[in-house]
């Protein structure tokens, strides 16, 4: 199976299984929104459960809140969100197709690219060991043609956005002669900025100063509630502050499953620290937050860093962790040393000293923030993609299973009983009802228990305890482990300290 090939059944399989939902579907969906079924919203819970688990309980000075999702419109003013919160917009005059402008040059850059590399992996299989693929990027003229080629489009392509020169931007669409994928056409309209925010209007009247806007992120709920949770939690710098909750961005290039969406859930932390030391702490975080990835088990080449050089007006220093998803390495996380200039602005806008006093400095300022930045819906694909396994068993038969760590599958265990008579649905459920005030547990007597078996592997279910005639006898049941499918014959009592062992999150918690 390549990784397209895996992609796409990993979202049928979310569909079959009821993981996620194409929102409104009975309508013909709505492009880039997204519905988390039965099996979905479990499993999105406990990676939520997951990271806060790891922030707040785990870091006795970082505290959670849960900030509403309006916020006063002069919040995204304050932050800059309404001024630069754009995407450079083109449409196509036949097809009628809006496109992000950067998007279709970068792509047009990255074909570029792709035609240099070829060359080299044609030379390299010519001329076998003894190739010297520096020396040959540097002096092949074919090579070379491409390479300058893609260099002198991107450089004019950033000065351009850098100077905000849209109509160069068009110019470089024009002059690379990119057409539209749809009409095939190069009949362009102008470039504009679309701002991404979506707005509504609170109150009856439909004035300009009641159009407040859905947060684009959660982050400025925490910026402005921080001297709030500072001064009522006395919290000493260092310090942090976390939470989970949607955020909503027009995105016109919405594509890649629940990787790009409109409507997705973030799970931020802003770290405040004292103004010098936050070098030190951006690389504290980079550390922590890596190690946590690395917590899920996906092996040492699925993460790297990616150092941002251009930075953001806010930034002294910016990272990603990128995740190696089926459509190759993409932004999961963002960590971002943002040093005072939001606690400023909103200062500046609402005209409150949002400062902090340092008894041992014995001094006052506003504090540096360091922050990590997670997409929720990116790291459930991320997590789905990596735990998605097709394969052939000893008897030539198939399986799908979902590897996910224990600790984050859906269900914990699903007790089933071997036939629906005799008393044993009735034992079973006794199981449940033993179990079910600390773990998620399904009980099915429905089909043959080969196939119950195989619909638990494929939701990702850990293990399947089987009450069989035995069991009415001796109190003793199976207990089928997910990834081994090997049976063991218990007492009914040891089930508990199994789980315990193994599918508690703090199983996965002492991994971070
Ligand atoms: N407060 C900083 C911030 O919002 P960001 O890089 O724009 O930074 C942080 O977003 C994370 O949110 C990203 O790393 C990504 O995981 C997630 N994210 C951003 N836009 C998204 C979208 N349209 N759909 C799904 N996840 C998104």
């Amino acid at each position: 199976m390549n990784q397209e090939e895996l992609f796409k059944n990993v979202i049928s399989h979310c569909k079959e299984y009821g993981f996620i939902f194409q929102s409104s579907e009975i309508y013909d969906g709505l492009s880039a929104v997204y519905d988390y079924g039965q099996m979905g919203a479990e499993l999105k819970k406990n990676i939520r459960d997951f990271w806060w688990k790891s922030m707040v309980q785990m870091h006795q000075n970082i505290v959670g809140i849960d900030a509403a999702i309006f916020m006063h419109p002069t919040t995204w003013k304050a932050s800059g969100h309404v001024d630069a919160f754009n995407d450079p917009l083109i449409d196509n005059k036949d097809s009628k197709k809006r496109y992000r402008a950067d998007v279709l040059i970068e792509e047009h850059i990255a074909k570029i690219n792709a035609k240099a590399e070829k060359e080299i992996e044609k030379a390299k299989a010519r001329f076998g060991e003894t190739f010297d693929e520096v020396l040959y990027r540097q002096t092949n003229p074919r090579v070379l043609e491409y390479l300058n080629k893609a260099n002198d489009i991107e450089s004019r392509f950033k000065n351009a956005l850098e100077n905000n020169l849209l109509d160069e931007v068009r110019q470089i669409i024009i002059d690379c002669e990119i057409v539209c994928p749809i009409s095939g056409s190069k009949n362009w309209t102008e470039v504009r900025q679309f701002n991404l925010m979506f707005s509504t209007q609170i109150g009856s009247l439909s004035e300009d100063s009641n159009t407040i806007y859905l947060r684009p992120e959660t982050a400025q709920g925490i910026f402005v509630n921080y001297l709030n949770v500072q001064k009522t939690g006395r919290m000493k710098i260092p310090f942090g502050i976390a939470q989970t909750g949607k955020a909503f961005r027009n995105e016109i290039v919405a594509r890649q499953f629940i990787f790009r969406m409109r409507e997705f859930e973030q799970m931020e932390m802003q770290f405040f620290v004292r103004p010098g030391t936050e070098m030190e702490w951006y690389n504290y975080w980079k550390n922590t937050r890596m190690k946590w990835h690395q917590a899920f088990g996906f092996g040492d080449n699925k993460h790297k860093f990616h150092d941002h050089l251009k930075l953001a007006h806010y930034a002294n220093a910016a990272s990603d962790i990128e995740f190696n998803f089926p459509f190759g390495f993409k932004e999961l996380e963002g960590i971002h040393s943002r040093t005072d200039y939001d606690l400023k602005q909103h200062e500046n806008h609402s005209g409150k000293k949002l400062q902090y006093f340092d008894s041992e400095l014995n001094e006052s300022y506003v504090p540096y923030v360091v922050e990590t930045s997670i997409g929720l819906d990116r790291l459930f694909l991320a997590i789905l993609s990596e735990a998605y396994q097709e394969e052939t068993l000893e008897d030539g038969s198939q399986r799908v299973v979902l590897n996910i760590a224990f600790p984050l599958a859906p269900i914990k265990v699903a007790v089933l009983p071997l036939v629906n008579k005799d008393g044993l649905p009735e034992k079973a459920q006794e199981i449940v009802d033993l179990l079910k005030y600390d773990y998620n547990v399904a009980t099915e007597s429905k089909d043959a228990i080969g196939k119950r078996y195989r619909r638990n592997d494929a939701i990702g279910t850990p293990y399947c305890i089987t009450v069989d005639y035995e069991t009415l006898e001796n109190n003793t049941v199976t207990i089928r482990n997910r990834d081994t499918m090997k049976q063991e014959r218990i007492q009914i009592v040891q089930i508990n300290q199994i789980l315990r062992d193994t599918v508690d999150m703090s199983v996965l918690l002492k991994k971070c």
